[in-house]
């Protein structure tokens, strides 16, 4: 299964990857379905909507301080070195995520497009502004701050800058991906359940287009129906194995 792989890439003409939280969960970081911990009590899905925001904005905030707090101490694993490295040999040519987590970036991936939006930013409920905070320096003071954080350009109510259940897509990223997914002759999709639309439309376009479905993941999911192949295993272990086995036939 995994030579097929291996083969499938060093052969492709323009992969792709489609990833979702399964990636990052070796490096710590909890994936939505099947999760239970410290929010047993509230579900994600039900804490990150605009109406939960609008009733209780204390609640939805904590949570996804709480989130930046974890994502912000997670390292990159070998899955995403994986993917940034295969970048690097011009096979891969781009990772379309529905992570906020930021991860690829951190591990050297270029062309990223970031679906759902990321942790790290906020943005005005009102005005335009837009903050990355990572990028600001203003996390540790944002992260300390017990007030519901406020738009230093209107005073207004500031908001995680990631898609809620029930929001639009940002349009520019999905076009992107929807470009890129009609170009792509193969697509990983490694560590997402395929079930939230749009972004499962991803890997079907590449199948409708032609194009294989390389799936790595420990489970079966809404994908694998339509896996050319299927890789059953956790991310890290796999894309560690299938790096080496592609950089093999590279140099043959
Ligand atoms: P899910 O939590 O729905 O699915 C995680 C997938 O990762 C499952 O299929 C697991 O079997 C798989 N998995 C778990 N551990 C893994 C590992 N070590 N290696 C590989 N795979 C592993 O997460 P997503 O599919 O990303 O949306 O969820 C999609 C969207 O729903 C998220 O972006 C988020 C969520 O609600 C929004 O917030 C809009
Ligand atoms: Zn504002």
């Amino acid at each position: 299964m995994i030579g097929e792989a291996a083969k499938l890439l060093a052969r492709s003409r323009f992969a792709i990857a489609f990833t979702g939280a399964g990636i990052s969960a070796e490096s710590g970081v909890p994936t939505f379905r099947g999760f239970n911990g410290l929010w047993k009590m509230h579900r994600p899905e039900e804490l990150a909507t605009p109406e939960a925001f609008r009733k209780d904005p204390h609640l939805v905030w904590s949570f996804y301080k709480w989130r930046m707090d974890l994502i912000r101490k997670a390292r990159p694993n070998r899955a995403h070195y994986a993917l940034a490295e295969l970048e690097r040999m011009g096979i891969l040519k781009a990772v379309i995520t529905q992570n906020v987590d930021d991860l690829h970036r951190e591990a050297g991936s270029r062309n990223v497009v970031e679906l759902h939006g990321n942790i790290f930013r906020v943005r005005c409920t009102s005005c335009s502004y837009r903050e990355n905070l990572k990028e600001s320096g203003r996390l540790d003071e944002f992260l300390k701050e017990r007030d519901l954080p406020k738009c230093p350009r209107c005073g207004s109510l500031l908001r995680p800058d990631v898609v809620w259940f029930g929001e639009p897509l940002p349009r520019k990223s999905l076009e992107e991906a929807f470009r890129l997914a009609e170009r792509a002759d193969l697509v990983l999709v490694i560590g997402t359940s395929g079930v939230v639309y749009p972004a499962a439309y991803v890997p079907q376009i590449v199948k409708e287009t032609g194009g294989k479905v390389i799936e790595i993941n420990p489970e079966e999911s809404g994908i694998t129906p339509i896996a050319d192949v299927f890789i059953r295993g956790k991310a890290g272990e796999v894309m560690g194995e299938l790096l080496e086995l592609v950089r093999g036939l590279a140099n043959e």
